[in-house]
């Protein structure tokens, strides 16, 4: 087992916070929602890029193939408006969609705001690395990681990534044959 900490890629898809007119409140969000959660020494790689599906999927491509991060969260762009690109970048450079994520972001969501029905958030799999979009809302992002990160860590295993750890209180990782 290596010691080099877990690489974790935090993508913010926003037109304006790629161009500096709006603080980027998302990918913050995410890491401070990892660093309560994660027990595993890890850093973030960070990119602010904006709705615009060839930059979005070099940046994954970058984030999984070079940069070796096990896990890619995205935030922004998964609604129904015309520059809402992300799950089509997401869904073109992954192997494998794993639906059970988006459905379940869903219905969590909903329990929160109606509107969570307009997220087409999805999660999947490209190479050693695991993919999850998230809305672009801040108040989104724990209400979803706090939905689908339990199966993160077995999915990790699952594709020959490193063991991730999390704080029980918490996350309580799921592992069946554990
Ligand atoms: N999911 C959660 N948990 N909480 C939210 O506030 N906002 C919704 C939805 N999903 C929301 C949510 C709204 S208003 C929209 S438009 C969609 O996510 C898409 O958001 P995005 O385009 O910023 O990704």
């Amino acid at each position: 087992m290596s010691d080099k900490p877990i690489r974790i890629g935090i993508v913010t898809v926003s037109d304006r916070a790629s161009r500096g007119e709006y603080e980027d409140l998302g990918g913050p969000a995410i890491c401070d929602w990892l660093n309560q959660a994660l027990l595993s020494p890890w850093e973030a790689v960070t990119r602010i890029i904006p709705d615009e599906q060839p930059l979005i999927e070099a940046a994954l491509v970058e984030l999984c193939d070079t940069l070796g991060c096990c896990l890619v969260v995205t935030t922004g762009g998964t609604g129904p408006a015309p520059r809402d690109i992300t799950p089509e970048a997401t869904a073109a450079v992954c192997e494998k969609i794993l639906d059970g994520f988006g459905e379940q972001m869903r219905a969590v969501s909903l329990r929160f705001v109606p509107t969570a029905i307009l997220s087409r958030q999805i999660a999947g799999i490209r190479g050693h690395s695991l993919m999850i979009n998230l809305p672009g809302k801040p108040k989104a992002i724990g209400e979803c990681l706090d939905a689908v990160f339990p199966a993160v860590p077995y999915c990790i295993d699952l594709i020959d990534g490193p063991y991730l750890e999390t704080r029980p209180d918490v996350v309580k990782a799921f592992r069946p044959k554990s």
